[in-house]
């Protein structure tokens, strides 16, 4: 068994704030993880998290972090235009890591990532972890002895809404910790509704359907600025994307990444075949029975995952800590996870093609499969 996984986090902002710090700073894990440092461009909130959660050490550079040591992974939770530059860093370090979702913006990005990282020995694990959740599985099995019958088609994508404007605790208020701006997430590169929110149900429609071969799109940019506290923050990634996907032999899927306006079911896809339908948590209107309904039905989706027990399981964004642990345990003990970068680099495959498609007229052949 070996020592405890040293993690070093990368980005302070929301995610790290609300659901890295808070799960993996906890007494349960501090025999399998510890986090040794963080860094923030913006440094007094890079050293104010680090005072509030124990944090022994804050760098305003991922540069100045990586240069102290001290670190066996680390966790990217920057905005997302950023996370591959900082993953091949962090790679050519020799370090493992976890990606906050997406991993990269472009399939050749993530083709780079995933070779580098062969090359150097280091495990990459990507969120949104979807197929660790025991009710996928159960999907995924119902589908595949027939509970369905043949597949016909699918439909599953997210709305931003308002919801990155109005994540108050992180956002609201006036100092380092409660002041983080969420421009980026309108921006090039990185911004835009797919790789932070589709990117959930599209990981889980890929893990019950597999690859899709082919993409058509449109996108663009509908909502052009966003008043933030006062602030107009200007959109210049696209805000709405619908594409179809084509899995062969006229199985198809209708994926939607949108400014506002979605259908129920974030990340939860609908799946569609001759003889019944998987809506979210029911087949045929009854509920789908997996271990673990129990903690789902009283805390919410992620109780039911593996390392999410205990008070974890009333806690803020615990599949993102689920994500994290798959990581130490692979690290650690060779554990296998199915979050690895392979399933990642298809998601991201998709929407390059979509937008690809969108702006050439052209459906897009995918390439990559898992
Ligand atoms: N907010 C959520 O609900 C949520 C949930 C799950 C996953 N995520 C994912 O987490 C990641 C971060 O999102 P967020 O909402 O925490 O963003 P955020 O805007 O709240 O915070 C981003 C932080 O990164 C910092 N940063 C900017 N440039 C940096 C750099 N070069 N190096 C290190 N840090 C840098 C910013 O100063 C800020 O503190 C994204 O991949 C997102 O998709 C977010």
């Amino acid at each position: 068994m070996a020592e405890q996984v040293r993690l070093g986090i990368v980005g302070t902002g929301s995610i790290s704030l609300r659901g890295l710090l808070p799960h993996l700073t906890m007494a349960d894990v501090q025999d399998r993880v510890r986090i040794t440092a963080v860094c923030d461009p913006v440094l007094d909130r890079a050293q104010a998290a680090a005072a509030k959660f124990g944090v022994p050490a804050a760098y305003a550079t991922m540069e100045e972090m990586l240069a102290a040591g001290n670190l066996d992974a680390v966790s990217i939770a920057s905005p997302i235009g950023l996370h591959y530059e900082q993953g091949v860093i962090a790679v050519e370090h020799g370090l493992h890591i976890h990606f906050n979702k997406s991993m990269t913006t472009t399939v050749d990005e993530a083709d780079d990532l995933i070779a580098r990282a062969q090359a150097k020995g280091v495990k990459l694990v990507s969120s949104p972890g979807e197929l660790i959740h025991p009710r996928l599985q159960r999907i995924k099995q119902l589908v595949a002895e027939g509970a369905l019958g043949r597949l016909t088609w699918a439909v599953t994508g997210s709305a931003f809404g308002r919801y990155h404007e109005q994540e108050d605790s992180v956002r609201a208020g006036s100092d380092p910790l409660t002041n983080i701006n969420p421009a980026w997430y309108f921006r090039r590169p990185g911004g835009g509704p797919l790789y932070d929110m589709t990117v959930y149900g599209l990981h889980a429609l890929t893990a019950v359907l597999g690859p899709a071969k082919r993409v058509t799109g449109f996108s663009g940019v509908r909502v052009h600025e966003r008043e933030f506290h006062g602030e107009m923050l200007p959109t210049d990634m696209d805000d709405q994307t619908l594409m179809v996907l084509d899995f062969g032999d006229a199985l198809f899927a209708f994926v939607y990444g949108v400014a506002a306006g979605g259908l129920p079911n974030l990340g939860r896809p609908t799946i569609f075949g001759t003889q019944g339908v998987v809506n979210g948590a029911t087949l045929n209107g009854r509920p789908i029975e997996y271990p673990g309904r129990e903690w789902v039905d009283q805390y919410g989706y992620a109780a039911a995952l593996p390392h999410v027990v205990g008070a974890h399981r009333g806690m803020e964004e615990a599949h993102v800590y689920e994500d994290v642990m798959q990581l130490v345990d692979w690290v650690r003990d060779d554990t296998p996870t199915v979050a690895t970068a392979d399933p990642a680099r298809h998601v991201i495959e998709i929407f390059d093609a979509a937008y690809r498609s969108a702006a050439t007229g052209q459906a897009q052949e995918l390439r990559t499969t898992f």
